[in-house]
């Protein structure tokens, strides 16, 4: 045979080959495309498919009807009261440049306390509000909701709580007092909290380090130090380990407050993606990872006594 018969051959096996793999490839319509605004529920043994074109970080808004949804801030007239509450909330989405000289690690109240600390079931403003005062087992007394915010700021931001009269406590105040407006004092609303989990088998860390990787690496990072923004301060997906995390007697260091977060809340806009025991085991994953004492305890004790209580 000559040499350009071998080559014709060679392209006609090209083309053939080509349009059969073609035709076995399912294009998905631009509809189709998961996107991490949909509710739905992914078993989590499928890879997490992440469609870059999204805002990453949105969390999607709740229903109105299913929970309590708090008006706008911008619809109140324009008094003291407003601009307090429009202070509060600067300081909760923005902690790192309104509370400054309060926080000693690179988060903001609304990592944790989702969508402005609107969200449901990621503990929001508007549920807690009405329960204050309320007896707390960590401190063992009864604390008002200004106590409460102090916390918050020692253990979860790892900082130096506000007194009871700045005017940060008075800001964050007047803001969650904003968004539980209408609610009757006393009342347990729904989507307090985060979500209830049980285990059913004795959590392992390194199942966790797999669901780690599966579920929280692409963004919270391979050394969950989280990954900042390029183009400006702060973190684009904050930190769940290290120095700029939460410290040891923060309520998010408590396995099970940790896995009851995450299974409401994460992935962002993928409620239940991970079943009870799959957040059980992330959070020991997290819970085993270095990141600052506990304010509470000296060096020494910390070194060889965990906390076991958190705020
Ligand atoms: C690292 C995550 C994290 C950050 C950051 C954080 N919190 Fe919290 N917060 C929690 C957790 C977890 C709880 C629930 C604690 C528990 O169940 O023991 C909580 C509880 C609360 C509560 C009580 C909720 C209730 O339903 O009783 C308030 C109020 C609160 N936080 C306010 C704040 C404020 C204000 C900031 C910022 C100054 C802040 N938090 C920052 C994790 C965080
Ligand atoms: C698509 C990116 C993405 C994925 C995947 C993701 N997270 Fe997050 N996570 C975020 C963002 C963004 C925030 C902060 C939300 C905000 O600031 O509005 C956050 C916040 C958190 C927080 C509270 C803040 C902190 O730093 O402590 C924890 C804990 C957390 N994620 C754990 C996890 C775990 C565990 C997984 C895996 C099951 C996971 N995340 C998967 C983006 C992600």
């Amino acid at each position: 045979m000559q040499k350009s018969t071998f080559i014709w051959m060679g392209l006609a096996a090209l083309v053939v080959g080509t349009w059969s793999v073609a035709s076995t490839l399912e294009i998905p319509e631009e509809d189709d495309l998961p996107t991490l605004q949909s509710f739905e529920i992914r078993h989590s043994t499928e890879p997490v498919e992440l469609t870059l074109p999204n805002d990453l970080t949105a969390v999607p808004v709740a229903k109105p009807g299913e929970y309590h949804v708090p008006g706008r801030i911008e619809d109140l007239p324009d008094t003291h009261y407003s601009g307090l509450v429009a202070y509060g909330r600067d300081i909760f989405v923005n902690t790192q440049t309104y509370a400054k000289r309060h926080v000693g690690n690179g988060l903001n109240c609304s990592s944790c306390h989702l969508q402005e600390g609107r969200k449901p079931h990621a503990a929001p403003l508007w549920a807690a509000y009405p329960l204050y005062p309320m007896y707390r087992e960590k401190t063992r007394q009864v604390v008002t909701f200004q106590e409460r915010l102090q916390d918050c700021f020692r253990f979860s931001l790892n900082g130096i709580s506000p007194t009871l009269d700045s005017q940060e406590i008075k800001a964050l105040t007047a803001y969650a007092h904003f968004l539980s407006k209408d609610i009757p004092m006393g009342t347990i609303m729904p989507g307090r909290g985060f979500n209830r989990i049980d285990k059913s088998t004795d959590p392992s860390p390194l199942n966790g380090r797999v669901t780690y990787e599966r579920h929280c690496m692409q963004c919270h990072g391979a050394d969950m130090l989280g990954r900042k923004f390029t183009n400006r301060d702060g973190y684009m997906f904050p930190p769940l380990a290290g120095p700029d995390s939460f410290n040891k007697g923060a309520g998010m260091y408590k396995v099970k407050t940790c896995a009851s977060f995450v299974q409401a809340n994460m992935p962002p806009g993928k409620p239940n993606t991970l079943s009870d025991d799959e957040a059980l085991e992330v959070c020991v994953h997290m819970h085993l990872a270095d990141r600052p004492w506990d304010p509470r305890k000296s060096w020494f004790q910390s070194l060889f006594k965990p906390a076991t209580e958190g705020g």
